[in-house]
């Protein structure tokens, strides 16, 4: 179940025949603290808020429960990159690989082809090599299958986890997230972990690597139909958001120019304790029996991976306090997983709510929402095609400038 927003703060009386008055009021102080009021969810802007600019500074960064990582993607498209890519996807249960083709003349990214594959739980949180070994494996069957194993295209690399990037090639998984629990890759270099799994096997090799989060993905595959789009939001299994930041707010990074895309990592919102008050019984035992719990607070109280958990603790107190079928647990809804979370997108239908509640908290912003059609696939390459784009306009600069100073001579 989703936190719903009311205006005043409650939900709707309910009223059904034949269920008597009092079982109805028990029932609506089960609800009512899902509901968040405008006023509620206005503090808790505020204080997503100040996290956000906490994350940025130079040294409150180290203390900030949204970490506000720099991405090093300084450019949105401009709608002259072209070329072909290849793209790895792993952030869920799924992992993807795609060959994917920027049309310049079309300003249109192609998917020509994709497989996925499956991670087994237990390859989720078994060693690290086998994981990357999985990937590399998948990989070669793919280019194997395509006729492209002799081909050396770059690689755009979704790795839906917070990561300290250093280089668009570099990136240091800070932790797992999302069920996933592997040895040996905390701390790492994941491109590097990527590379090394390839080179054991050695039967085919890929260019340049650029690492990217799935919200970047998503806000660069939606860039290339409008420049104008500058902020990615994924809420799916994990939730997460990027966005544009001038440099010179960029306290922790040492340079004022430019512009560069900020991974805000807001799943983290709350681990400081700050959204306590609003947190439900449901909430904190769904943090408890989680494979991390005391992190990504803000992610477990409305991502895909856990309502469905939520839900079905505040179903087991119900039937437990006999509200419902007549008082019987049975094995499923006792069982971890036994009410999945697409019952609950089926109930709440996600879009026309979210629009309006962010046009009432922030009535100042004219927001249009573009649905990402496969940003964690076609994004990655369009990040690799910005990235090969901006190197080729530097080489011409550089040229140029020796052609001046030779004009010069
Ligand atoms: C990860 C983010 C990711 C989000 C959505 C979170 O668990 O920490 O990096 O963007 O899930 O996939």
């Amino acid at each position: 179940m989703q936190r719903q927003s009311s205006m005043d703060g409650n939900i709707c009386t309910i009223h059904v025949d034949g269920i008597p008055q009092d079982t109805l009021t028990k029932v609506e102080s089960y609800l009512k603290p899902f509901v968040l009021s405008l006023d509620v969810l206005q503090q808790v802007s505020t204080r997503l808020e100040r996290e956000l600019k906490r994350g940025l500074g130079k040294h409150s960064h180290h203390r900030a429960a949204v970490q506000m990582l720099p991405t090093f993607v300084t450019a949105t498209p401009d709608g002259t990159e072209k070329g072909d890519f290849l793209a790895l996807d792993l952030g869920g249960t799924n992992f993807r690989v795609l060959h994917v083709r920027v049309l310049e003349e079309e300003q249109k990214v192609v998917k020509m082809d994709g497989e996925i594959c499956a991670i087994p739980q237990e390859m989720m949180l078994g060693p690290g090599d086998k994981l990357f070994d999985h990937i590399a494996a998948c990989l070669g069957d793919f280019l194997k299958s395509q006729n492209l194993q002799g081909k050396i295209l770059p690689l755009g690399f979704t790795f839906s986890f917070p990561c300290h990037q250093k280089e668009i090639d570099k990136s240091i998984l800070i932790r797992w997230t999302k069920g996933f629990q592997c040895s040996g890759v905390e701390g790492q270099d994941v491109v590097k972990l990527l590379r090394e799994a390839i080179h054991r096997r050695g039967d085919y090799d890929v260019g340049s690597i650029a690492m990217v989060n799935d919200t970047v993905g998503t806000m660069m595959s939606c860039g290339y139909k409008d420049q104008s789009c500058e902020i990615g939001m994924i809420i799916g299994t994990g939730t997460n958001a990027c966005y544009m930041e001038e440099m010179k707010n960029v306290k922790r990074v040492e340079s004022n120019l430019g512009r560069m895309c900020i991974n805000t990592e807001w799943g983290g919102f709350g681990d400081s304790g700050s959204l306590a008050d609003i947190q439900t019984e449901f909430d904190v035992l769904v943090d408890k029996t989680s494979i991390n719990p005391g992190v990504h607070t803000f992610e477990k109280m409305i991502s895909g991976m856990y309502m469905g958990e939520i839900v079905r603790f505040l179903l087991v107190k119900m039937t437990k306090d006999g509200l419902l079928f007549k008082g019987q647990t049975s094995e499923v809804l006792l069982s971890p997983g036994g009410f999945e979370t697409k019952y609950i997108s089926e109930i709440e239908d996600f879009s026309a709510e979210l629009q309006a509640t962010v046009r009432r908290l922030a009535p100042e912003c004219d927001v249009t929402y573009l649905l990402s059609e496969d940003g964690s696939g076609k994004g990655a390459a369009m990040v690799t095609a910005v990235a090969q784009r901006l190197a080729r306009q530097s080489r011409l600069l550089e040229d140029s400038s020796g052609e001046d100073s030779d004009d010069q001579d």
